[in-house]
């Protein structure tokens, strides 16, 4: 049996129709550069988000260097995040010459731990980027409290978690910014690179809408140095015509976890330790990412791979150990759960398409391979 990590034609082949006509729609006005198609996906994502302001920017990544430059952070300045992240989080920030601040992991959730955040303020903290992983949001009250005690700005990194929520609050919302993107193998993924900022902050928003478009305003008059991050008029008319589809898929991943929890259990590999299963702490986690720990992975994920048996590894090595971020001076043993996750974590196919069948046939190979090559993990 072929169970793919994702099956993005599978799920085109269930919107065709309205993806379609999204893109002739576009192609008939040639209204390619912002406009209504952009102004309109704006106001979905923000309404969606339960913000005031969206602004549609190139991708996720981008989405996360505007709102740094949105702040002038740059050269002697800090920034906090967690090293277990997509390369993009600890890479705008060493993009403007401020230097990535990491503070390790939460075990149980991936997500960093708040509770060391306030240890590694200094005079030049200037921001803190809680990354929402997987799905599931940070703990954005700690985040907030240390954020508001030391003036410091706080900028989501939702690209994960778009719908998320903590609280009953949705990701992207409770910082001063959120940053999604749509990349295609997110939950809400374009046909190429994309991403959208959310914030409830007019004077923000503004900043952003024209850092966005090489910070000029009216045109060809620069106050501020921007770039070209504007989200293309096709990516937003695609994001539209699917997030209608958005909570649906979401309710599918929620099933498609439980199911693999309880299929888990069942067979006895939680009992026995040989499979940790994914921590759902926040109110709604929405599955970006189903991810098991086992003990060993590398076998675990080729096992897997000779099967049939799509698998991810995110992220094999985190950021203080990255080559590029040498000059920071980590050493490895600094971080030491997030290194440990490196190690240890294996994403499983949970998308919408994902069927019974193909859950059960997982479940099955991740036991067979533990069963001849693991040992316990402690959790
Ligand atoms: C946590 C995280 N941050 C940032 C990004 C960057 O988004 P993009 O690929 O749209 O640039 C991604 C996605 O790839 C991500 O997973």
């Amino acid at each position: 049996m072929n169970v793919p990590l994702l099956d993005l034609k599978a799920q085109y082949a269930t919107i065709k129709a309205e993806v379609d006509a999204a893109i002739a729609e576009v192609m008939e006005s040639q209204h390619f550069i912002l406009g209504p198609k952009v102004e309109q996906c704006e106001k979905a994502i923000a309404s969606y988000s339960r913000c005031a302001h969206g602004i549609g920017v190139t991708s996720g990544s981008d989405a996360l260097l505007a709102c740094l430059m949105a702040e002038d952070i740059g050269p002697g300045d800090e920034v906090i995040t967690t090293p277990y992240t997509f390369f993009a989080t600890a890479g705008a920030i060493a993009r403007l010459g401020a230097t990535p601040v990491f503070v390790d992991i939460d075990p149980s959730t991936y997500n960093l731990n708040a509770s060391l955040i306030a240890e590694k303020v200094t005079q030049k903290t200037r921001a803190i980027i809680p990354v929402h992983l997987y799905g599931q949001m940070a703990d954005m009250d700690q985040v907030m409290r240390v954020a508001e005690q030391h003036k410091l700005v706080v900028i989501e990194d939702a690209a994960q978690a778009i719908g998320a929520e903590y609280k009953g609050r949705r990701a992207g919302s409770i910082g001063h910014y959120g940053c999604f993107s749509f990349f295609p193998s997110k939950n809400l993924g374009a046909a190429g690179d994309g991403g959208m900022i959310v914030t409830n902050d007019q004077k923000r928003a503004e900043k952003l809408t024209c850092l966005r478009g090489h910070g000029s305003r009216p045109k060809y008059y620069h106050k501020i140095i921007g770039g070209n991050f504007r989200l293309d008029a096709l990516q937003a008319a695609i994001v539209s015509a699917k997030l209608p589809h958005l909570d649906s898929w979401t309710a599918a991943r929620q099933r498609n976890a439980a199911r693999f929890d309880r299929l888990f259990q069942d067979a006895g590999l939680v009992a026995s330790g040989a499979v940790t299963l994914p921590t759902v702490s926040m109110d709604r986690h929405i599955f970006n990412q189903y991810v098991i720990r086992v003990a060993d992975r590398d076998a675990l994920q080729a096992s897997l791979k000779a099967k049939g048996v799509g698998t991810e590894v995110y992220y094999p090595v985190p950021m203080h150990l990255q080559e590029c971020f040498a000059y920071l001076g980590h050493r490895a043993g600094a971080f030491p759960e997030s290194e440990r996750a490196a190690k240890e974590t294996l994403a499983l196919p949970v998308s919408p398409e994902v069927t019974d069948e193909q859950a059960r046939y997982v479940v099955e190979c991740v036991g067979a391979a533990v069963a001849v090559n693991q040992s316990p993990v402690s959790a």
